[in-house]
């Protein structure tokens, strides 16, 4: 949802801006530009490109780009189409103040229609307004003071202009600092010695240091090689300065080929981390009072598909009952908020529609937890509580390891309220610290069990993906998997659903993949796969080693480690994933950067 950087300090700054950018690619890459001052010699370098940042760096040289303050942008369009013209940073009109942005003035046209008629803009992009209102304001202020005013005040009275959301990093010719501030888009300062670094997202500065200072609301900070100033309101205000337990490996692509498959691969590892922050012998401790009657689950994307899940685990284990909206619909209905905990997943802690969301359940009263991988992530800052899912840094646009790990979060919420008899909970328990295994079963068969699979499903345009029970929402993200990475369209349905309509789909040319969890509704779901087969659609059965029976309906089958029902959507979530992957990689596409998406969706 584009992604901003900057530098300044004492090193070159073009190769630290370059590298940020690659790391936070996943926020958007439509376009991309930077900016590096030297300010020894009073110039400005500016590079707008079309290109992917890995080729910026094999043609930009240092040397042409000399400098220790730099800014960066990775751009996902929202106004104006992906071009040169359109790409970061932005001028005033003197090409002196310069600004990128990540998010949405909203009253755009009425501002350049109004106080900025005079301007010459060229762009179409709603960001360009921001340097000329910073122009417009030092103008003043230097009228009315006969002194130059500092940047920051301008930035100040700019922002006071805007509405929408906004992170921003400015810059002016001959100023040695950056002004950064942000409003419903988020915003880190790296802090190193003598040098000091802004992203988006922690991951663009973790090769550089892991001191991370997250901005507030309503937060701008002056930031200089040696010195950090922040202000909110009219006072200055001290951030805590938080130390990131991530490391640059974990953001890196350890020899995968993509970051979604290296994601795929920490899935166990994730499901481990998450269990052993929150189970050891003296049982479940989420750290979180946990005794509602009733839980709303709000959130959007793959996050809704594992709500969808929780839902029927919550209900299962703990008899709680559970509803889940999607957050952006969620947000314009007349929804009854009693008493209910609200629950937000989200992996990044930063998508515009949950935060409006969480806002809107605490407006009404509601106590709320935000159920997130991202430390310190603006989620986490609205909620009234926060469990946090030990994913570690995910880069792949793709949800994969977040999603399982939500998964278990919701096993855990669920047997730490569990309605069953003692002996049964600690068999259950004594389950839940085998599921890494169930993961690890999964992908270690990749290669015999998915690959051919994957191949053979490369050469379809339409699928369904079909579930019932705990597996209807592994159905549903399966299919959201495959069409994301693969552009196969892709549809995911309760697999009693599908003779209610979609059967009038059904060829030899529209692949079922049919999850036939060993539940109590196996049966039920045997007989829809009977239906489908009868109406001539090849399916293909994801069903667990042992079960024979499956292989008489069906035309392929996926194999995956045998569990007890409630555990089956991890090692089918897994076989899923990796079914998307294989088959994206099949069909050549760009895994880690689907056309037309981005990470952390953080507008409306
Ligand atoms: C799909 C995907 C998205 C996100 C959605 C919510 O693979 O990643 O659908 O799940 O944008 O993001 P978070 O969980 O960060 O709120």
């Amino acid at each position: 949802m584009c992604g901003i950087v900057g530098y300044v300090g004492e090193r070159e700054a073009l190769p630290i801006i370059l590298n940020s950018l690659q790391r936070i690619e996943y926020r958007g890459y439509d376009s991309c530009g930077i900016l590096v001052q030297d300010n020894n010699e009073g110039k400005i370098h500016v590079h707008k490109s079309m290109k992917s940042i890995a080729q910026l760096k094999k043609n930009m040289s240092k040397s042409e780009y000399a400098g220790t303050l730099g800014i960066g942008h990775t751009r996902w369009a929202t106004h104006g189409v992906p071009s040169r013209r359109n790409a970061h940073p932005h001028f005033d009109c003197d090409g002196e103040i310069a600004v990128v942005h990540n998010g949405i003035i909203e009253n755009f046209q009425a501002l350049k229609e109004g106080p900025l008629s005079n301007c010459r803009f060229k762009s179409d992009t709603d960001t360009e307004v921001i340097p000329h209102l910073i122009h417009q304001s030092l103008e003043k202020f230097n009228h009315q003071t006969s002194q130059k005013s500092s940047i920051k005040d301008a930035v100040r009275e700019c922002l006071s202009h805007l509405k929408g959301s906004y992170a921003i990093i400015a810059t002016a010719k001959g100023f040695d600092g950056l002004v950064v501030a942000r409003k419903d888009s988020p915003l880190i300062i790296g802090v190193g010695d003598r040098e000091n670094f802004i992203a988006s997202d922690v991951p663009a500065v973790l090769d550089q240091t892991n001191r991370i200072i997250y901005l507030e609301e309503g937060d701008i900070a002056v930031v200089k090689k040696d010195s950090i100033y922040i202000e909110n309101g009219d006072s200055e205000v001290k951030r805590e300065e938080k130390i990131i337990p991530w490391t640059i490996e974990d953001a890196e692509k350890g020899g995968y080929e993509h970051f979604m498959l290296k994601e795929i691969h920490e899935e166990p590892k994730a499901i481990i981390d998450t269990l052993r922050g929150y189970l050891s012998e003296d049982g479940i401790n989420l750290g979180v009072e946990f005794d509602a009657g009733r839980i709303l689950m709000v959130a959007c994307g793959t996050s809704y598909y594992a709500a969808l899940c929780g839902k029927y685990i919550i209900e299962h284990l703990a008899k709680v009952p559970v509803q889940v909206e999607l957050a952006s619909e969620f947000n314009y209905s007349d929804f009854v908020l009693d008493d209910m905990m609200v629950m937000a997943i989200t992996q990044s802690g930063e998508t515009a529609d949950t935060l409006m969301a969480l806002k809107k359940a605490k407006r009404f009263g509601c106590k709320t937890v935000a159920i997130t991988n991202v430390v310190g992530s603006t989620a986490t800052r609205i909620a009234d509580d926060t469990i946090y899912v030990r994913a570690g840094p995910e880069i792949g646009v793709a949800a994969t390891k977040s999603f399982i790990v939500q998964l278990v979060t919701f096993y855990l919420l669920g047997l730490s309220r569990a309605k069953m008899p003692e002996r049964e909970l600690v068999e259950r328990i004594d389950d839940l610290k085998w599921i890494p295994q169930l993961a690890q079963v999964v992908l270690d068969e990749e290669d015999v069990n998915i690959q051919k699979h994957a191949r053979y499903l490369a050469g379809y345009e339409n699928v369904f993906f079909v579930g019932r029970g705990v597996n209807l929402s592994i159905a549903l993200e399966g299919a959201l998997k495959l069409k994301e990475v693969s552009y196969i369209h892709a549809e995911g349905y309760a697999a009693g659903e599908l003779k209610h309509g979609p059967f009038a789909l059904l060829t030899k040319d529209t692949p079922v993949i049919a999850i036939l969890s060993r539940d109590h509704i196996y049966e039920k779901t045997l007989v829809n796969v009977k239906e489908i087969k009868a109406r001539g659609a090849p399916v293909i059965a994801i069903a667990e080693t042992g079960d024979d029976e499956v292989e008489k309906y069906v035309d392929r089958v996926i194999r995956v480690p045998k569990t007890s029902a409630i555990f089956s959507p991890i090692p089918n979530t897994v076989a899923l994933h990796l079914l998307a992957y294989w088959t994206a990689k099949a069909r050549r596409c760009e895994i880690d950067k689907p056309r037309n998406l981005a990470k952390s969706v953080t507008v409306e």
